[in-house]
């Protein structure tokens, strides 16, 4: 097709990497134009009222490293909160035994303590000597890639409890995959994309502030920036046709050209549209190698925060426990707001099981487990939501995609390469901010000065 283009790109995706391309190409005076599959836009941010209760369905929390979504909240003009965090934490150990601590050392025996701190600066040091946007040219990044995890704690340490500690804080925790599943290399991936192991392990840092109103203010804002009809929704798009000078992308509205095209979809929503002509071996064949992780984000609303009166933070963790973390999720921006709210995940293979269930053993079994954390009071909220992001058609999974075993060395170096007039960007692809809004921020404002360039 050789037809004059339409637009000078065609973004495919209204989450915050595709408005944050479109941003930067419509300040730089170039034509673009949205094609959005849902009926709204933020893709994998959310924030949603439910039965008279705000909820952060998606992605929600801000850290001090993710400079480029700081940036970002400033340019708009958004205010943060820092997350409630006053009293004490909770831990349920190896043993079943349920303890509630201060700061970030959990109550392990002073073994367990020892090995933890000594992984730690393991993978920080591997962590420090990885650039996040070339994992592959980590000087151990062969061996490292061709291990999982779990292998790699193991071979580590014989401390069991120090293993399932550590691999929480990657595996159910960032990839939401079993530490079986994925390689060392794409755990020290997913530290050094946030700037250090240690980074992980402190909750204070990692889940630092929350915006005001909702962290969904992100892409409403950036779509608002745009003029009238940039963004077009409900047009999910099912084809693309390219060659040397452009590209017409199909959706079931008709066909918009571009000089360019973004794919701002996740690395796995890429084989879902069909390419005429189709995409070179090594993307079809990396793109099989990438899959979402699973978790369940929960939310639970009680008419009070008791927890607080007990003493406690809301923060939680425990490797053995269905529910393996938790916080205090209360709404501290909506005024006379009495509620309290807590958030947990339930992660991987729990998570297989959890599915597995009706919706109300659902419920059952995750209160039972805020119980041993909170007590009984934790039995009878008056709201509970599960988020859906794994039945959701447009995403399929949550929090984002990982690589197996062996696939990052052998493919990560295709993920961002342009094919003719197409490129691709998302947060599952970032270096750092990897798997994170921040990430989505940097790979749209990259694509959009290659393409400016
Ligand atoms: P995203 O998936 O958001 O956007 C892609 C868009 O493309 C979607 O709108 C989709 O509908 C659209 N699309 C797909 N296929 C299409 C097609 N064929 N045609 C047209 N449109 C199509 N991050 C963080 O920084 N802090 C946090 O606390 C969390 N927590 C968190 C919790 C949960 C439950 C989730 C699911 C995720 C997070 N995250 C997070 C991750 C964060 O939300 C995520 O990294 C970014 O929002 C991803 O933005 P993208 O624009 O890259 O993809």
């Amino acid at each position: 097709m050789t037809s004059d283009p339409d637009y000078d790109v065609v973004v495919v995706g209204a989450g915050v990497t595709g408005l944050t391309v479109a941003n930067r190409l419509r300040a730089a005076g170039r034509s673009v134009i949205v094609l959005e599959a849902r009926d709204r836009v933020g893709g994998r941010l959310l924030t949603d009222t439910l039965d008279g209760v705000r909820l952060e369905v998606g992605g929600q929390w801000v850290s001090p490293d993710q400079t480029s979504l700081l940036a970002l909240l400033a340019e708009l003009g958004l205010e943060t909160y820092s997350r409630y965090r006053e009293g004490e934490s909770v831990y349920i150990g190896l043993d079943g035994v349920r303890c509630t601590f201060a700061g970030e050392k959990f109550p392990v025996s002073e073994r367990t303590a020892n090995e933890m701190d000594r992984l730690t600066v393991i993978l920080d040091k591997l962590a420090a000597e990885m650039d996040p946007l070339e994992p592959w040219n980590h000087p151990d990044a062969d061996r490292l890639d061709r291990v999982s995890f779990a292998a790699w704690l193991a071979e580590e340490t014989d401390d069991a409890e120090a293993r399932d500690n550590i691999g929480l804080y990657i595996g159910p925790a960032m990839l939401t995959k079993p530490a079986h599943s994925f390689s060392a290399l794409s755990a020290v991936l997913m530290a050094a994309s946030a700037g250090g192991f240690s980074h992980l392990v402190d909750a204070d840092f990692i889940l630092d502030r929350r915006v005001v109103g909702g962290l969904q203010r992100v892409p409403l804002a950036l779509a608002s920036r745009l003029p009238a009809g940039t963004v077009r929704l409900g047009e999910a798009v099912t084809k693309v046709e390219w060659d040397a000078d452009g590209a017409t992308v199909f959706t079931g509205q008709g066909g918009y050209r571009g000089r360019n095209v973004v794919m701002a979809v996740p690395p796995t929503l890429v084989s879902r549209v069909q390419y005429v002509p189709a995409l070179p071996p090594v993307q079809a064949q990396m793109r099989q190698h990438i899959s979402f992780g699973l978790v369940i984000k929960l939310h639970i609303t009680y008419a009070t925060p008791f927890w607080r009166e007990l003493g406690l933070s809301g923060t939680a963790f425990s490797p053995y426990a269905l529910v393996h973390e938790a916080y205090d999720n209360t709404n501290e921006d909506v005024e006379g707001e009495t509620r309290g709210t807590l958030v947990g995940f339930v992660s991987d293979v729990k998570a297989d099981g959890l599915l597995a269930l009706d919706a109300a053993s659902r419920r059952e079994r995750v209160l039972e487990s805020l119980a041993a954390y909170y007590g009984p009071e934790a039995l009878s909220p008056v709201h509970y939501y599960e988020s859906p992001w794994m039945a959701d058609e447009w995403t399929v999974g949550a929090f984002g995609t990982s690589f197996d075993i062996g696939s990052l060395t052998r493919y990560g170096r295709h993920l961002r390469s342009d094919v003719g007039p197409l490129a691709f960007a998302s947060s599952d692809i970032a270096g750092l901010g990897f798997q994170h809004v921040d990430g989505a921020i940097r790979m749209g404002e990259a694509v959009a000065a290659r393409l400016l360039s």
